[in-house]
């Protein structure tokens, strides 16, 4: 379930569009969201045999009423922050909705923790939507959308729409990066991520086939950082190699996404880069705020499953922790982060670019 670092852009994009236009006079931007634990709020909660689920405390013990959602943080999640503070909501859970719900036009979110780029990542979840579950489901959507509207208008919607994906952190952390699955013993890590590269075209064209046209893919954060792995080094310190195969990654996905916009007509993928943004706050607490980066608050680093459950030791003072278990970052983590993304939107051209409306299809 783990990707503290893949990181929830949709909202800055959001603030964004804010800026750009008057509330009054902008258009309403619908968003899909794909991915993980990091930008789930909620989809497992429905899934009765899931074991990637946060729906339990100490889970949400400083969001609203200390009230468990099914956030993977004690508080709110990136996403939310960025949503309170442009006065919006955050898209709902898919399973929270009926299919049918009028809702659906406004946007949906489908991410799961425990779900990657490959099928077979995060199996041991028992349940979890994995990315091609989503997309299942998001061609369910539309479906529904162009049932209601006709084809035309629902065209036009899912093109205008902006699809925000956080995926990958579990194909290393719940996947490769576990010795005994069988991905870590067959692949050399090369041969990995040339799996998930194309893995990741077929979904990206799959999107961009049934309307999806601005994507926004996050990059992965250092991984080697978080609590579950750097506990693996005796001296606990960030694995570098993890942290070199994520920038590997990063680079691959970014020029696939270069290639797709030459090949498919119309097509806006955008890269978000995250990755040095965490690493400062990782190596730079005192900077944020923080006291301790290196260990989680619930210090769960090492036991199984690296959640916070009720039995956990919760640190007292959240707000000195960049983490709250041993992958997810703490709601001041997230403030921090989402504070940064706010105002690092107005300096990155692609992703303003690929969000402004267009009626091109
Ligand atoms: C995904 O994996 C599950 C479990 O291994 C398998 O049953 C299913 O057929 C796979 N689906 C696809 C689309 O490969
Ligand atoms: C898919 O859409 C149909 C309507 O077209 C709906 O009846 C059904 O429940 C949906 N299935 C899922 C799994 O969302
Ligand atoms: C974290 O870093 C502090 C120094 O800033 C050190 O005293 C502590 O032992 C470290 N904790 C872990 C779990 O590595
Ligand atoms: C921005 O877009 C241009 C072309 O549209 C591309 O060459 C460049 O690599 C993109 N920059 C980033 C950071 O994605």
């Amino acid at each position: 379930m783990a990707t503290p670092l893949v990181l929830a852009f949709f909202m800055v994009v959001i603030a964004v569009m804010a800026v750009d236009h008057p509330p009054t006079s902008a258009p309403s931007l619908v968003t899909y969201i794909f991915g993980d634990s990091l930008a789930e709020v909620g989809n497992n909660n429905y899934l009765q045999y899931s074991l990637a689920r946060s729906d339990f405390p100490y889970y949400g013990i400083d969001y609203t009423d200390a009230k468990p959602t099914g956030r993977f943080t004690n508080g709110r999640t990136i996403g939310d922050i960025l949503s309170e503070k442009l006065g919006s909501t955050s898209p709902p859970p898919y399973l929270s909705l009926n299919p049918h719900d009028d809702a659906i036009m406004k946007g949906v979110n489908y991410a799961s923790g425990g779900a990657g780029i490959l099928n077979d990542t995060g199996l041991y979840f028992i349940q979890r939507m994995t990315f091609d579950d989503q997309i299942d489901y998001f061609e369910n959507t539309t479906k529904v959308i162009k049932a209601k509207i006709g084809e035309q208008a629902g065209t036009r919607l899912l093109n205008e729409a902006v699809y925000f994906i956080g995926m990958g952190s579990n194909d290393y952390i719940n996947n490769y990066l576990q010795p005994f699955l069988l991905d870590s013993q067959q692949y050399t890590p090369e041969e990995f991520l040339g799996l998930l590269n194309l893995k990741l075209a077929e979904q990206f064209t799959r999107l961009y086939l049934l309307g999806a046209r601005k994507i926004v893919f996050h990059g992965l954060g250092p991984l080697g950082c978080i609590p579950s792995q750097r506990a693996k080094s005796k001296t606990h310190q960030c694995l570098r190699h993890v942290n070199e195969w994520v920038l590997q990654f990063n680079t691959k996905v970014q020029k696939l996404m270069n290639l797709l916009n030459l090949k498919l007509k119309n097509a806006q993928l955008t890269f978000a880069d995250t990755y040095n943004d965490v690493l400062d706050m990782v190596d730079n607490p005192s900077k944020y705020g923080f006291k301790v980066s290196n260990t989680s608050c619930c210090k769960v680093d090492t036991t199984i499953g690296g959640l916070c459950l009720s039995n956990a030791n919760v640190c007292k003072n959240r707000r000195e922790y960049v983490f709250w278990d041993a992958f997810h970052p703490t709601d001041a983590a997230n403030a921090v982060l989402a504070d940064r993304f706010f105002s690092k939107m107005f300096t990155t051209p692609n992703s303003s670019k690929a969000i402004a409306p267009n009626h091109n299809g």
